[in-house]
């Protein structure tokens, strides 16, 4: 049975481009996901956008001068360039500055409120004497009440992860305060905010948690944590202008909090995608509760919490009807070079850079084998060099072509006629063959590197295969003998090629065209080219349900006319690493 796969992906704050911390831990993983959910058939609806609103675009705005608008439509493009570049494949990347966004998430506040869900109440908090306003979050800095660390922010401190509340904070500051001014007069004021009622909720999520046994482990500890310390109200309205206004007369000034209503765009979007599509009611398919339904939400581990207590409480609020997350795949962090990464300290290496310098595979395969999945990575330019050139070129590269430029030189360009297969040759193919329900299942179970190691261990076998079977030797003395080894190894790299598609699409896609393929390895219909999509923030071109079952074995047939074939990578020089490395800590 064709299932509906929603992949809802974390909505990137509008405040400047992506580093690859952000791409490994939730934009890579879900595009894998979805890739090979349209491979397999089913009918995947890949949504997400920029969150436009919250006080990350606006100090960003004051940083640099501009208006908010100015730097989430900048960040907006960017973002979109990045999808495309990389490979990272939405039906619809929108944003939250939608009228139908707004729409939408003004009707949830307002029905959560009037089933009794969002409560009002007056609570303390920081004013900034000088500048005449409240200083929600990140207008705040101060010292860590917990690490000590000298520059938490009002929200959260980055140092040792705990969520603040900026009161809290020791000795606090006004960011508005210029480097040069005096520091800012700070008082402790009552404000009137809306609070979701989370604890009405407890009940029914712990139900439901009960029976996520199968969710990552450190997802699951992160909530049970969570859970234990007891649920509290959250305010969900903030004193800011910039964002989406309380749908409710006498409330100037007050917004709704970005956290509650960007959480909404997966469901705005969903509604969104299905009208551009002229197909007003499609959306409803992701969005009722089936077991052949199945929504998962890939997120950074900062936002396990929004996703998997305070958006499916809403959902329960809001309801009913409407299907919890089946899963909520969050990774840990990359690091960068053995350090996290910081914007304000320059040690990033951001999407759109390495895309202006560098091919998309090499770094989804990287990031690929070498995912923070259960545990927090390190990027180093010395491993992605090394892995280019002596993994992905060496182990399957090199494979692919050198089989590929021998059959198309010696044997007419065309796929060999095999002899009768040895046990070994037989062995070889079933052997890739069965690597379709191992990669597929360990994809479902949204195990990465799992998924990808049987790939590359496949790739390695093909190799001792061909030093084994020598073709390039036997071909003068036994053609026959080197026409069966070449059409079995042709076979597993066809089959090698669909395997690895969902982590390299853009080789993958290239090989299955050498391979004498026509039209698109996933066999999809596209509706319409980038360019078009682009203009109305889409990335992907496919429609779901419209694409052929291509999750399996290859159906190469002797006498198939190849293509001119030319290498899938790049050698890189090792002495990128050195150069790129010393880029970082300094402003570019
Ligand atoms: N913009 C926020 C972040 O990047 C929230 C992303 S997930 C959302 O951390 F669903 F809440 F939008
Ligand atoms: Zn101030």
């Amino acid at each position: 049975m064709t299932k509906k796969i929603g992949v809802f992906v974390a909505w990137p704050y509008a405040n400047g481009p992506l580093h690859l911390g952000h791409i490994a831990g939730a934009y890579l993983t879900a595009d894998i996901f979805a890739r090979y959910h349209r491979l397999a058939g089913n009918d995947v609806l890949m949504v997400s956008g920029s969150d436009s609103h919250g006080t990350p675009v606006t100090v960003t705005a004051d940083e640099e001068g501009k208006t908010p608008r100015q730097v989430f439509e900048e960040s907006h493009a960017l973002f979109l360039e990045a999808w495309q570049k990389l490979g990272i494949s939405f039906d619809l990347f929108t944003h939250t500055d939608t009228e139908n966004h707004w729409a939408i998430a003004q009707e949830f506040f307002k029905r959560l409120l009037a089933k009794g869900y969002i409560y009002r109440a007056t609570e303390k908090q920081l004013y900034c004497e000088t500048d005449a306003r409240f200083l929600p979050d990140r207008y705040i800095s101060g010292e860590c009440p917990h690490c000590h660390f000298p520059r938490a922010r009002g929200d959260q401190c980055d140092h040792c992860g705990n969520v603040l509340d900026a009161t809290q904070l020791i000795e606090p500051r006004c960011k508005l305060a210029k480097p040069n001014d005096p520091p800012h007069r700070l008082t402790v004021r009552e404000t009137e905010h809306f609070y979701l009622d989370l604890p009405q909720f407890e009940k029914q999520l712990l139900a439901w948690l009960e029976t996520k046994t199968d969710w990552k482990s450190n997802v699951t500890a992160f909530v049970r944590n969570w859970l234990q310390n007891g649920l509290r109200g959250r305010a969900i309205t903030r004193d800011l202008d910039w964002g989406i206004p309380i749908p409710l007369p006498g409330y100037a000034g007050k917004c709704i909090y970005v956290w509650f209503e960007a959480v909404i765009g997966y469901y705005s979007a969903s509604v969104e995608w299905a009208k551009y599509r002229g197909t007003p009611d499609r959306w409803k398919e992701w969005w009722t509760k089936s077991d052949e339904v199945r929504g998962y939400y890939f997120v950074g581990k900062d936002n396990i919490p929004f996703h998997t207590i305070i958006w499916p409480a809403m959902l329960l609020g809001y309801d009913d009807a409407l299907p919890l997350p089946y899963d909520v795949p969050a990774n840990e962090f990359l690091n960068l070079e053995g350090r996290k990464f910081s914007k304000s300290e320059h040690w990033a290496v951001w999407i759109n850079d390495y895309l202006q310098a560098y091919d998309p595979d090499p770094l989804r395969y990287l990031l690929s084998v070498n995912m923070p999945e259960f545990a927090d990575t390190d990027f180093t330019w010395r491993e992605f060099i090394r892995r280019n050139n002596d993994e992905l070129i060496a182990n399957w590269g090199n494979l692919a072509n050198r089989v590929l430029t021998f059959t198309y030189k010696n044997f007419d360009g065309c796929v060999p006629t095999p002899g009768e297969l040895t046990a070994a040759d037989q062995a070889l193919i079933a052997k890739s063959e069965a690597a379709f329900a191992t990669v597929g299942s360990a994809l479902e179970r949204v195990r990465f590197k799992e998924a990808i190691h049987v790939a590359v261990e496949l790739a390695r076998e093909a190799n001792v295969y061909l030093q084994t079977t020598e073709p390039w030797k036997t071909f003068k003395t036994d053609r026959a003998r080197a026409a069966t080894s070449l059409y079995v190894a042709l076979r597993v790299i066809d089959n090698l090629k669909t395997l690895f598609y969902p982590f390299l699409p853009f080789s993958s896609s290239a090989l299955h065209a050498q391979l004498g393929y026509d039209g698109d390895l996933l066999g999809a219909v596209k509706i319409e080219t980038v360019a078009e999509a682009a203009r109305r923030h889409t990335v992907a071109v496919y429609e779901p349900g419209q694409h052929a079952h291509r999750w399996q074995p290859s159906p190469l047939a002797p006498g198939q006319r190849l293509r001119e074939p030319h290498a899938l990578f790049k050698k890189l020089d090792e002495k990128i690493a050195e150069e790129e490395k010393a880029k970082l800590g300094k402003p570019s």
